[in-house]
């Protein structure tokens, strides 16, 4: 990694976190990782084959990190102290707008110390990149983190290109109501030229709260249309709002999956199992919305009704460990690794539990080797902006083998139809699903198979970024 000139950077993605994390090992010495979560899968095969600079925070609190060139992209790390890491991050992003925007499936809390976090870091993000940013520059802005980011840059730099996207499902308005600082949100949010949601529910719901809270009029007849984004009109600005449903590198995944090193490995994980007849895969951060608990109860009770023999399936749920000082996650993941160890206790045999529960995250060829081998993919989140597990599973099933279960609360539910799609609040319909999965004829699991290839392979990140950036007006050089 060397350091970077002073050009400022013609395009610039900026997010709550850079593509890497620092990592403070015990001897001292730090390193880089890369960064969970499905923003940094979708955008860095992207920001990698384009060149452009991007702003985020280094993962962990008081890292004074210099800018940086990593593989031709340009890192500009933004500083956050521990106090605002417990605030902003785990407080505000994490303790009330991510359970407000996922339907409340817990209860968000709301402090005014955390929202002045907030709004002080969003700052700080709109300085370094007010800094950095060429003239004319298009800038990106990403997820529910940096929502004040956009209306900040652009009362710092005018000139710049500002588009906004959310990785998260917006809130239906009663929900968003809820927030006492919804206007100032909302006000965030129209600083940019362009804002972007998963779903056209998302660019309807915002649309009506900004008519609503800031009093301004949706342009007539382009609201709700699904691939031609809203209007909004702010003095002489013009705010265009729209779905632009993200995807995954997915020709890269099918080609990672056909490798003969891949494929020997996932020979090997399948064999490692003890040769189980059938093998269920969960791949998750460990977070409440995942609905992870909701596939271990109806394994649970397959298991208990005697439709799943304990000797021929075998579950692996891949949980990397995610926001784990939140207080939330800290309850979920002592429920969790219960729910594991009660399976376990009670149907096992010594040397071949039916869950194998592994609290890590895994490089890119391990997970591609664990999809390989999986014959049932289980997606259950309860909400979830996109998810990209179920387009990875998919992409990588070259051999049209395997078969997916999607929850319909997933944002991908509505472009993986061929899916066995399941209500995660209907237990007894998760475990049919499971079973029907679990039974497929060949055959069937082909077409269907095909059938989401097909839309996954045609869908890609690229695409995605592309249809994006083409709405936000920018030239196609990016
Ligand atoms: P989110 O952004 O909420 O984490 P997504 O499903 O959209 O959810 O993206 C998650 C990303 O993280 C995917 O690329 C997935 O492969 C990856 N991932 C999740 N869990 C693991 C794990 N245990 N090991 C490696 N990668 C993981
Ligand atoms: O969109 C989901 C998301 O929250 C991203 O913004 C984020 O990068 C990822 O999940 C992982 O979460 P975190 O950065 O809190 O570990």
């Amino acid at each position: 990694m060397s350091s970077i000139g002073e050009n400022g950077a013609d395009f610039l993605v900026v997010a709550n976190r850079l593509p890497v994390d620092l990592e403070r090992l015990p001897d001292g010495t730090q390193r880089w990782k890369h960064s969970p979560g499905g923003l940094v899968t979708a955008l860095e095969p992207f920001l990698r084959t384009h060149s452009g600079a991007w702003v985020g925070w280094p993962g962990i609190a008081d890292a004074e990190v210099d800018a940086f060139e990593e593989d031709g992209l340009q890192l500009h790390p933004v500083a956050l102290s521990a106090t605002e890491v417990a605030d902003y991050y785990e407080g505000f992003s994490n303790g009330t707008l991510w359970p407000l925007y996922h339907d409340v499936v817990a209860p968000p809390a709301f402090h005014r110390r955390w929202w002045n976090a907030y709004v002080r870091v969003n700052q700080r993000f709109a300085d370094v990149t007010a800094k950095v940013a060429a003239q004319g520059a298009t800038v990106w802005v990403q997820d529910y983190q940096l929502q004040l980011v956009p209306a900040m840059l652009r009362e710092l730099r005018p000139d710049l290109r500002i588009g906004f996207f959310l990785h998260i499902p917006f809130p239906p308005v009663e929900l968003f109501m809820q927030l006492p600082w919804r206007t100032e949100i909302i006000r965030g949010l129209l600083g940019a030229d362009l804002v972007g949601f998963h779903r056209p529910g998302g660019a309807q719901n915002f649309l009506w709260l900004a008519r609503r809270l800031v009093g301004l009029e949706p342009s007539r007849g382009a609201v709700g249309v699904r691939t031609r984004p809203g209007v909004v009109q702010v003095g002489d600005r013009t705010v265009r709002v729209g779905a632009f449903p993200i995807s995954i590198d997915s020709a890269g995944l099918d080609a990672l999956a056909r490798d003969k090193d891949v494929q020997k490995h996932a020979k090997q994980i399948r064999e490692d199992l003890g040769n189980p007849k059938k093998i269920l895969l969960g791949v998750d951060r460990l977070d409440y919305t995942k609905g992870i608990d909701v596939r271990l109860r109806a394994l649970y009770e397959l298991l208990a009704d005697g439709r799943v023999d304990p000797t021929e399936v075998t579950m692996v749920q891949l949980a990397t460990p995610s926001r784990e000082r939140v207080e939330h996650y800290k309850q979920m993941r002592s429920e969790i690794e219960q729910a594991v160890g009660r399976i376990n206790g009670e149907f096992s045999t010594v040397g071949h539990p039916v869950v194998h529960y592994l609290h890590q995250s895994v490089n890119r060829r391990e997970l591609t080797a664990f999809m390989s081998a999986a014959d049932v993919m289980v997606v259950t989140p309860v909400r979830d902006g996109m998810n990209l597990v179920c387009k990875e599973y998919v992409a990588t099933r070259y051999d049209l083998g395997g078969a997916l279960v999607l929850s319909e609360f997933a944002g991908a539910a509505a472009e993986l139809t061929s899916a066995f799609l399941v209500n995660p609040h209907d237990l007894d319909g998760v475990k049919n699903a499971l079973d029907a999965a679990l039974t497929l004829d060949p055959a069937e699991g082909r077409r269907r198979m095909r059938a989401l290839r097909r839309q996954v392979l045609t869908h890609d990140v690229d695409r995605w970024a592309r249809s994006f950036l083409d709405a936000l007006g920018t030239q196609t050089t990016i």
